[in-house]
């Protein structure tokens, strides 16, 4: 597929063409369903289907997405699948069914060194850092695909991050809970991604250092990298996201903006404490 304008409204509406994976049944899902319209999003796992190594499949038929200019979150309950989802977009689960597009390109068979160098960032939910290395080493392999030089991008993340600066010399893993977080970020944005994926960036930390961090995270997607994020803090997230997904069982139970979402009455009861 070379034609991004397949993808889009105004272009072929057949998906049994438009895409070679054969997938014809994705029209037709708007926001406030379980599943909105993702064809012409920037990045997008689409009827996501798969599991791990032979084991049985843990997503099914799952679509996620985010466009440009936007903060999209994943939100559900502990073994959803959401990290599941996030990792077969990242490449790193052989799916049975569905694909990848980033960009208009179908990236399904790509590996997950291959859609770094594509541009993607990932922050996964454990062992997003490496410990025992400074700050600043743990930002330079970050930079592992890039030969140019990457101060100019070290000092950007340093003024996005600016305990990391303080904490530059320091093993990684003697950080706080927030400030490890803050490296993990750091790590993926050393590649300038131009779209980027973090699972539960909040994970164990205090709500200001929350609030501190979901504020960082609308500063990133303001340069105009767009944000595909699972949360446990499906709220709070919810209130910064242009789109949320609920997952549930590994397959998609509701879609839509935020603003949706948390007024939703049955995405409240179920998910979102009342
Ligand atoms: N590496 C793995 N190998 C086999 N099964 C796995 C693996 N990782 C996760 N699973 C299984 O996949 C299912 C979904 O797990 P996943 O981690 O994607 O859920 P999650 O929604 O991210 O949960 P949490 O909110 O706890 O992070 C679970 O049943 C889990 O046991
Ligand atoms: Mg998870």
């Amino acid at each position: 597929m070379t034609d991004s304008d397949s993808y889009s409204d105004r272009g072929n509406r057949d998906r049994s063409i438009a895409n070679p994976h054969g997938r014809g049944d994705l029209a037709g899902f708007r926001a406030g369903t379980a599943r909105p319209s993702t064809e012409s999003a920037y990045l997008a796992g689409i009827g996501m289907t798969g599991g791990y190594g032979k084991g049985a499949d843990i997503l099914h038929d799952c679509t996620i997405s985010v466009d440009r200019g936007e903060i999209a979150v994943i939100v559900g309950p502990n073994g959803a699948g959401k990290s599941t989802a996030m990792k077969a977009v990242f490449g790193m689960l052989d799916l049975r069914g569905g694909y990848v597009s980033l960009d208009g390109q179908d990236i399904t068979d790509l590996s997950p060194q291959d859609r770094v160098v594509a541009g993607m960032g990932f922050v996964p939910q454990v062992r997003n850092i490496f410990p025992s290395l400074t700050v600043e080493e743990n930002l330079e392999m970050g930079a592992f695909i890039r030969r140019d030089d990457v101060r100019a991008t070290m000092e950007q993340i340093y003024d996005l991050f600016p305990i990391l600066r303080d904490k530059r010399r320091q093993p990684a893993g003697e950080l706080s809970g927030g400030q490890r977080q803050q490296v993990a970020v750091g790590r993926a944005l050393m590649t300038k991604p131009k779209v980027l994926m973090l699972d539960e960036p909040t994970a164990g930390v205090s709500p200001i250092v929350m609030d501190e961090l979901f504020d960082r995270i609308i500063e990133v997607a303001r340069t105009g990298i767009p944000i595909l994020m699972v949360e446990q803090n499906a709220r709070q997230a919810l209130e910064i996201a242009d789109k949320g997904y609920v997952l549930v069982q590994g397959a998609n139970a509701y879609a839509g903006t935020g603003a949706e979402l948390l007024a939703d009455p049955e995405v409240r009861k179920s998910f979102l404490g009342g």
